[in-house]
């Protein structure tokens, strides 16, 4: 039964937002190649998901107007994540006990009329990146950086961060990043939003859901364990040695393989990409070229393939990013396709109720505690 592979290929429901087909992914109807090759910015695509086509320019500076205009987090949150600034605690989690505090702070948080709801998804999408870059930072012992709201997303997230203007090629980095992780059809962290979408409680409840699903490391937390894993190699020294001792110990290699992916991760061409065109020539270039490493072996041995978490690791440090907030940066992106399908699923709405296989015990008798 399904326990056991996972709901593989089983179609859970009817979806306009995104779709995977022979081993390529579109964003309503459009390819990725076709919002990469031409510069697609991430508010665009945002934009795109929640109403299923391109915006006009009209719409689109009204859109960002709107984004911008919520950047900001109040003092009370940003004290929320100071308290939970301290180094052992997780930072996924962080983020989900954050983002529930947003439900708790909004006033509107009950009502789920689509006005309200679309000024709940602005505010969420808004706030994501600030939230990120006020935890980083304090728990870096910095003090963080008031977001601009004369930059756009990708921009305004680097400039918090780092505490200066980003260059345009590392914002044009983010910015493809963010694109490319922004929907996945009916992915784990997705799947748990719609559930809880699906009962007809708070936004706020059902992005909570998905944070924590994300957060594993079989899904968005692999790209964290990618980092954490070149370095190990590097300090090794040997990478065959290692991914061989690994595999033979039957040790899952992050950021390879994929439950619907066979042949390519659509999204990995274009994070490989990135990863060269901001290492090269720098002393980054060692991540690039011990992944391409990493790649050949796991391709010759085990013919997987690398996935959307593999070279976002490189691009993600070079941005100045720490891997410990890396799945943070995919759930910045997500958010906004986790947005989309809980409003899909809110407008044609049915519980999301399956049932179980029972494979236990029945009618058993009832034996008073002391005859135990
Ligand atoms: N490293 C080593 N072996 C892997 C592997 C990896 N990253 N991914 C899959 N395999 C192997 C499994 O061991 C299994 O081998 P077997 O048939 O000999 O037992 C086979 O490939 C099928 O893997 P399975 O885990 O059953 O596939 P799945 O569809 O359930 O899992 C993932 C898909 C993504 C969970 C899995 O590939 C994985 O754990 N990858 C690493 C984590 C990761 O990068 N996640 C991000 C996904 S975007």
């Amino acid at each position: 039964m399904g326990e056991e592979n996972g709901l593989k290929d089983q179609i859970a429901c009817n979806t306009r937002i995104s779709s995977i087909i022979d081993d390529d992914l579109s964003y309503a109807g459009y390819n990725i190649s076709e919002l990469m090759d031409n510069n697609a910015s991430f508010e665009e695509v945002i934009y795109l998901l929640w109403n299923l086509h391109l915006p006009t320019q009209i719409e689109l500076k009204h859109f960002v107007d709107e984004l911008r205009a919520n950047y900001a987090i109040s003092d009370a949150v940003e004290q929320c994540i100071l308290i939970q600034s301290r180094r052992h605690l997780h930072p996924m989690s962080v983020l989900r006990s954050t983002v529930s505090l947003l439900g708790v702070y909004n006033i509107n948080a009950e009502d789920n009329s689509v006005e309200a709801t679309y000024e709940q998804s602005i505010q969420l999408m808004a706030k994501m990146p600030t939230i990120i870059a006020t935890f980083a930072r304090l728990r870096m012992g910095l003090t963080p950086v008031e977001p601009r709201e004369d930059l756009g997303f990708a921009a305004n997230f680097l400039y918090m961060l780092n505490g200066e203007e980003p260059t345009p090629l590392q914002v044009t980095a983010l910015n493809k990043a963010l694109v490319l992780h922004a929907d996945h059809e009916l992915n784990a962290s997705t799947f748990a939003a719609r559930v809880t979408a699906s009962t007809l409680t708070d936004i706020y409840s059902c992005v909570t859901t998905a944070i924590g699903t994300l957060k594993g490391p079989l899904h968005g937390g692999a790209n964290e364990k990618v980092f954490d894993m070149l370095r190990e190699i590097r300090e090794h020294g040997n990478t065959e040695v290692y991914l061989k001792e690994k595999l033979d110990s039957q040790e899952k290699i992050m950021g390879f393989g994929h439950r619907v992916y066979k042949t390519q991760d659509p999204r990995e061409k274009y994070l490989r990409e990135m990863a060269q065109q901001l290492t090269q020539g720098t002393e980054d270039e060692v991540w690039f070229n011990l992944s391409c490493e990493i790649e050949a072996y796991m391709k010759n041995t085990k013919g997987l393939i690398p996935n959307v978490d593999f070279y976002s690791a490189t691009v993600y440090h070079v941005l100045g990013i720490d891997s410990s907030i890396f799945t943070l940066i995919f759930a910045m992106s997500r958010v906004s396709g986790w947005i989309a399908h809980i409003q899909e699923q809110q407008k044609n709405n049915k519980l999301i109720r399956p049932r179980s296989h029972y494979i236990g015990q029945l009618n058993l008798e009832y034996i008073p505690i002391g005859k135990r």
